[in-house]
């Protein structure tokens, strides 16, 4: 396997080239890009979580000065029909899920549409729902498989019989609330129809992806859908695939024929339209020898899933592969109910799983009277243990140590809730992370000479506040042997060669082979045929790795966590996260350092502070806002050390990089939790934690 030797660019800590224009506002994104005569669209969504629409009066809105349309299913455009029920929308009476959208309001500005849509009367015949997630629930399933295409079980060796034996055992449930995806930029979309064309500014995680699920409801080919998004406020999955609001905003334009139409969901209309986290219940079961060698692990989950539109989260797929032990089994359950959409949400299933091992880990040291980090190495496989294949690169114990190392672990008092300072319990902790290497097929780019020298590369890329604008840059830069300033990268566009979406933290692998092959390819031809032409181009494509299915790849981590408790009142606080990464090739340290601290920010909000609270009575999560929906804001962060070791891997692909976009979030919770209680002895294993659960 060929590696790149050129390092003039990659490795560098390049500012991101767009930072100038967003701290100036000038960066555009879906809502803000400048079209002719805009209409705005305001959806209409249902208030049962069951039933059918009876009869739609529009009159009182369509009387209001300055409304073009009301749509509704009674006279919304007919898609072709789908394999995706989310998009499907306005296409009977029934109502799935709390929130639904049953049509849309366009008119002249926002205010009017809003102001109209509480004008149309909707009759509804409700039908019994079910939102109860409940552990004890006798309707459970077994989902054929789980995401993305993992079995939905496993089972190694003789679980029972290992726990039945072993000297120590553990066997706990850890339950993890539905939490939301909440991108700073809700989902927006500018929709213009031109004859048979359709354009689409909108804000998502891959316009290539759109672009395929969009046009087919239409009945247009692929190139008749244009879908652009230079810049995008961030996602966590939630913009991945399309859902209903990007259906609407296209019907909608439809309807006004020739004027583009506008729709921003608010953050309400966020919590129930476009996917959010399930909510889990895991029993952990665990049984090692006297010197803490596991002889058994069991992971048996239960998870929601919607009746609608079936989504079987993977939680209990880290449990495959972090540790060795020789009976090994892992179960995915779920219960269907009437709620909305799910989605992905960073690190779909790693998250939640994690911490449910990670804390049971934490546990079972304490239990075997072993340190967690010796507890953690003495565990760790030689081989996959899923696969018995060989790992790529696995540097989980240098992480720990080298974390330990930093963190003064060796110094840790390893009695829980004796170290006191001013009123306040303190207590540190640690736990691991991972995330698969995954690859979406599919990516391209154009890479070609440009007048004066340059280089122009053209892949349908995203960047969702990631970096990628720079770091494919400085890829680029260095497979041609061109500097930074002489490559100009287009992405975002789905005029581009196709691209797989920024997703499963596939983005810089796939699109960075694709980018790799296409220079590799021109610089031959140029090298070959002499002086450099202008217009002379290659397409490079993905071609994945030649070592799939020999070796098993994943990166991994250690998050180490400080956390303060207040003794009278349970207060809750985090003043120090560290967290050690091993992911392969880091391209842009800069761009690298802010996902993971990105993601421990997000962990950190998943330990203490958000979860979406349904009431089965209604079908919705009830605290649908920012006031009531806690995520953690700056005041609630303290210190936050990311630092990468050094890793080399030849086989995840020819670049040598893992993902980093998810692998941050994985373990934090749980580092906190270990940390809760080794500050106050009290185990939280119900997130997210707070006061009321530490008193
Ligand atoms: Mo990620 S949850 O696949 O954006």
């Amino acid at each position: 396997m060929t590696t790149t030797t050129l390092t003039r660019s990659v490795g560098q800590a390049i500012s991101r080239v767009e930072g100038g224009e967003k701290v100036r506002g000038q960066a555009r994104y879906a809502f803000e890009q400048p079209v002719h005569r805009p209409a705005y669209l305001f959806p209409l969504q249902a208030p049962i979580a069951a039933g059918r629409v009876t009869s739609v009066d529009a009159s009182a809105a369509l009387a209001e000065e300055g409304v073009l349309t009301v749509f509704t299913h009674e006279n919304a455009p007919e898609l072709a029909p789908g394999d995706d029920p989310e998009l499907a929308i306005l296409q009977s009476d029934r109502i799935a899920f709390r929130g639904q959208f049953v049509g849309g309001i366009i008119a002249e500005t926002l205010e009017t549409a809003r102001h109209a849509a509480s004008l149309v009367r909707i009759q509804y015949q409700p039908e019994p729902h079910d939102a109860d997630f409940r552990v004890d629930r006798d309707d459970l399933y077994a989902p054929d498989h789980i995401n993305p295409s993992f079995a939905t079980d496993t089972d190694e060796g003789d679980v029972e019989a290992a726990l039945a034996s072993a000297a120590v055992t553990l066997d706990e449930t850890y339950t993890t609330p539905p939490e939301i995806n909440n991108p700073l930029e809700p989902h927006a979309t500018i929709a213009v129809w031109y004859e048979d064309e359709l354009t689409l500014y909108d804000a998502t995680q891959g316009v290539t992806m759109i672009q395929h699920a969009v046009a087919p409801l239409f009945g247009l080919a692929p190139e008749q859908v244009h879908v652009i998004a230079p810049h995008v406020g961030g996602g966590f999955g939630a913009k991945v695939t399309p859902h209903g609001n990007v259906v609407l905003a296209a019907m909608a334009a439809k309807l006004v024929a020739s004027r583009p139409v506008k729709l921003a969901l608010t953050r309400h209309q966020m919590f129930s339209v476009v996917g959010s986290r399930t909510a889990t219940a895991q029993r952990i079961r665990l049984g090692a020898d006297t010197e803490g060698g596991l002889a058994a692990i069991s992971h048996d989950v239960i998870e929601e899933s919607p009746r609608f539109k079936e989504f079987a989260e993977q939680t209990a797929v880290c449990t495959r592969t972090m540790y060795a032990a020789p009976s090994r089994r892992t179960t995915h359950r779920l219960v269907a109910l009437d709620i909305p959409p799910l989605t992905f949400m960073r690190a779909p299933g790693e998250a939640p799983g994690m911490f449910a091992l990670e804390s049971a880990m934490d546990e079972m040291a304490i239990a075997c009277d072993l340190d967690p980090v010796e507890f953690r190495i003495r565990n760790e496989p030689e081989l996959d243990p899923e696969t018995g294949l060989p790992y790529s690169s696995r540097s989980l114990v240098s992480c720990l140590l080298e974390g330990a190392r930093r963190f003064d672990w060796a110094h840790r008092e390893p009695t829980p809730g004796v170290r006191r300072q001013n009123g306040w319990l303190v207590g540190t902790g640690v736990a691991a992370s991972t995330y698969p290497v995954f690859r979406i097929p599919g990516s391209s780019a154009r890479v070609a000479v440009a007048p004066n020298g340059r280089y122009v590369v053209q892949i349908a890329a995203m960047d969702i506040g990631t970096g990628t604008w720079t770091a494919l840059r400085q890829l680029a830069a260095d497979e041609l042997g061109a500097p930074f300033e002489e490559v100009e990268l287009q992405i975002g566009d789905s005029a581009l060669p196709g691209a797989a979406p920024a997703g499963g933290s596939v983005g810089l692998g796939c699109w960075g082979t694709a980018i790799h092959n296409g220079a590799r390819e021109l610089r031959e031809r140029l090298e070959t045929g002499g002086v450099p032409e202008e217009g002379l181009e290659a397409i490079g494509t993905d071609t994945g790795t030649p070592y799939e299915g020999e070796y098993a790849m994943h990166s991994f981590g250690a998050q180490f966590a400080e956390v303060w408790v207040r003794e009278d009142s349970g207060e809750i606080r985090v003043p120090r996260l560290l967290g050690i990464f091993a992911a392969g090739r880091i391209i842009n340290p800069t761009t690298a350092r802010s996902q993971l601290l990105g993601g421990m920010t997000m962990g950190l909000s998943m330990a203490l502070h958000e979860a979406g609270f349904v009431d089965p009575r209604f079908g919705h999560v009830v605290n649908h806002d920012f006031a009531t929906y806690h995520i953690a804001t700056n005041a609630d962060v303290g210190t936050i050390e990311v630092d990468f070791l050094h890793e080399d891997d030849p086989y995840v692909n020819p670049l040598g990089t893992k993902g980093i976009g998810e692998l941050g979030i994985v373990g934090t919770a749980a580092a906190i939790a270990n940390a809760a209680h080794h500050a106050t002895g009290i185990r939280v294993r119900d997130l997210p934690i707070t006061l009321d659960k530490l008193l």
